[in-house]
């Protein structure tokens, strides 16, 4: 059993409290080796910007739980070492189970999801209750959803996104005692968020999907005032990191993201945490394509990953900055 205080994380309390007050929003950055978690700890140092480092069930499979307990003690380290103490919350993306986030309580995470999003509402109620109550006794934070995204959530596909119903979630708030809601407005998860038909095309035939249904957002914080909010699906899809795979031989065909306008604006209401997961694969595809397809005669890991590397910080600088507006809200002495 290892409480995430020893491995100098914080849970989302005092973050969401400052996100609200301070009318930004926090990445929640999902990773799973070790470049990813370089770059969101050095991205965020640079920023002066406090930060959730996600992980996902599958993520969690990947790399090991243990190791995934080590790197988020190292990514603490490494920012001290780096100039400065950044907040860093460890939490876990779509748990579809009780065992699963209390596994994750129990090994060091700070934060947990429980996705429930999928079930009858009864169901969602107790089994998110269930996950609060061992979750609170350990002084972790969890975020439970209402509504479902269109696209992959874990290994449930949903064809069609339902949109979370305002009247529900005062009373979804109140008997389950989530610290966060994850809502669905209009975001979907992937690369691909939206059929062509969906979208329409701007002058250079680039697909404009639809916009996010902020009338629903608005209900939700008029009925909840103050209470955190979570944004899903919420990666722009780059139209850069996309051609460039494709130039290198990658095949992503009708890659659509939410506009980062639209994040920004979410930010600055009661959304505390934007999930962003897919950009980061693409900065990461299209930094190695390059390398791999300009020097065919390089077969150091190093020497592919490391512009990879480079490539994510960039970008998690960017979102930091010019999207969430979390940038020098942590004082560095
Ligand atoms: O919402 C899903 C996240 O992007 C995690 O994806 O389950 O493939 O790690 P994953
Ligand atoms: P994207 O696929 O839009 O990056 O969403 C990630 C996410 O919601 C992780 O939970
Ligand atoms: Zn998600």
């Amino acid at each position: 059993m290892v409480n995430y205080k020893d491995l100098g994380l914080v849970n989302t309390k005092e973050m969401f409290k400052d996100a609200m007050a301070g009318n930004y929003a926090i990445g929640a950055f999902n990773f799973n080796n070790m470049e990813q978690m370089q770059s969101i700890v050095a991205a965020a140092v640079e920023c002066k910007s406090p930060v959730i480092l996600q992980v996902s069930a599958g993520a969690r499979n990947y790399a090991s739980s243990t190791l995934l307990r080590y790197m988020a003690q190292g990514a603490v380290e490494y920012a001290k070492e780096l100039g400065c103490a950044v907040p860093i919350v460890l939490h876990l993306d779509h748990g579809n189970s009780f065992e699963l986030c209390k596994s994750c309580i129990d090994s060091g995470f700070s934060s947990v999801m429980i996705d429930g999003s999928h079930l009858p509402y009864d169901e969602n109620v107790a089994l998110t209750r269930q996950v609060v109550e061992y979750a609170h006794a350990h002084d972790v934070t969890v975020e439970g959803e209402l509504g479902v995204l269109a696209g992959v959530e874990d290994d449930v596909v949903a064809e069609q996104s339902h949109y979370t119903r305002p009247e529900e979630v005062i009373d979804f708030v109140t008997k389950t005692g989530v610290d966060s809601l994850a809502i669905s407005i209009g975001t979907s998860h992937g690369a691909v968020k939206f059929t062509p038909a969906q979208c329409t095309r701007d002058e250079n035939g680039i697909l404009i999907p639809p916009p996010l249904r902020f009338d629903i957002l608005k209900e939700i914080e008029e009925k909840l005032p103050g209470f955190p909010i979570v944004l899903h699906g919420s990666s722009s899809v780059p139209q850069n990191y996309v051609a460039q795979i494709n130039h290198y031989g990658g095949q992503l065909k009708d890659a659509v993201g939410i506009p980062e306008e639209q994040l920004s604006r979410a930010s600055k209401s009661a959304v505390c945490k934007i999930n962003i997961d897919s950009d980061g694969r693409l900065a990461m595809t299209a930094a190695v394509r390059q390398v791999i397809m300009e020097k065919p005669a390089e077969f150091d890991p190093r020497k592919y990953l490391g512009p990879a590397r480079e490539e994510l910080k960039k970008l998690y600088m960017h979102k930091i900055t010019n999207v969430l507006g979390s940038a020098n809200s942590v004082k560095c002495d």
